[in-house]
């Protein structure tokens, strides 16, 4: 059995999930980021080389959940709130107070989600337990998401794309591409490399 794995510098008296893969290069500023990781699934989450999740980000992560975070990806305090798979690619920048969700945890029937609010109130942590379908979310390589972005289930967002502020997001974004307002449309189009002002 292997010792729990804590962080130095931390603030909070947590430690890192055995089922959570770190890079030795990697920096998480603080356990507290796993206080509503309850993954069961053998590699929960991967953060990769270079990576870095700040202050304020939350791995809200089901039982059945999977985060993946890429090589030099910078997570600056985004809410991550996984059932299915959330994956993060390298050299993305999410900005504070972004929510990506793949899952809705609760249900659009009335009837259904008293009973799921009765279910809540007896859980052992008092959480909905996520037995909604979910849908996996994708941000693709070198993608930007401005502050305050809302990116819903089974939304993929292209290599290079960028997401303007407080844009919610519901469909998925081409590559090279920069999304703006609710619902997000295309205000316009970038070049993979070079000439973009
Ligand atoms: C998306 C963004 C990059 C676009 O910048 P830009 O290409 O210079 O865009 P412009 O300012 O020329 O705006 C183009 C149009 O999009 C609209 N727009 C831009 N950003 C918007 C936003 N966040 N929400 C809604 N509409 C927006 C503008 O009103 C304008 O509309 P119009 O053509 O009808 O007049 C920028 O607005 C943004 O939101 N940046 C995120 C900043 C951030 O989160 N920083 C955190 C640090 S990590």
């Amino acid at each position: 059995m292997s010792e729990p794995r804590t962080i130095a510098w931390d603030w909070y008296p947590g430690t890192i999930p055995i089922n959570a893969i770190v890079d030795e290069t990697a920096y998480v500023e603080t356990t507290y980021s796993f206080h509503l990781f309850h993954s069961e699934r053998t590699e929960g989450l991967r953060i990769g080389r270079g990576a870095s999740t700040y202050l304020g980000t939350m791995f809200d992560v089901g039982s059945r959940g999977r985060v993946s975070v890429g090589e030099f990806a910078l997570v600056h305090g985004a809410r991550i709130v996984c059932d299915a798979e959330i994956e993060i690619g390298d050299y993305a920048l999410i900005s504070w107070n972004v929510v990506l969700m793949d899952t809705r945890r609760v249900p659009v029937d009335p009837c259904a989600r008293r009973r799921a609010l009765e279910r809540a109130a007896l859980h052992p942590d008092r959480r909905l337990d996520g037995a909604e379908a979910a849908d996996p979310i994708r941000i693709g390589r070198n993608v930007w998401i401005g502050f305050d972005a809302c990116v819903l289930p089974g939304v993929t967002i292209g290599e290079g794309s960028i997401v303007g502020a407080r844009t919610v997001v519901v469909e998925s974004v081409a590559p090279y591409t920069v999304v703006a307002g609710n619902p997000a449309r295309v205000i316009r189009q970038l070049t993979a490399e070079g000439d973009n002002k």
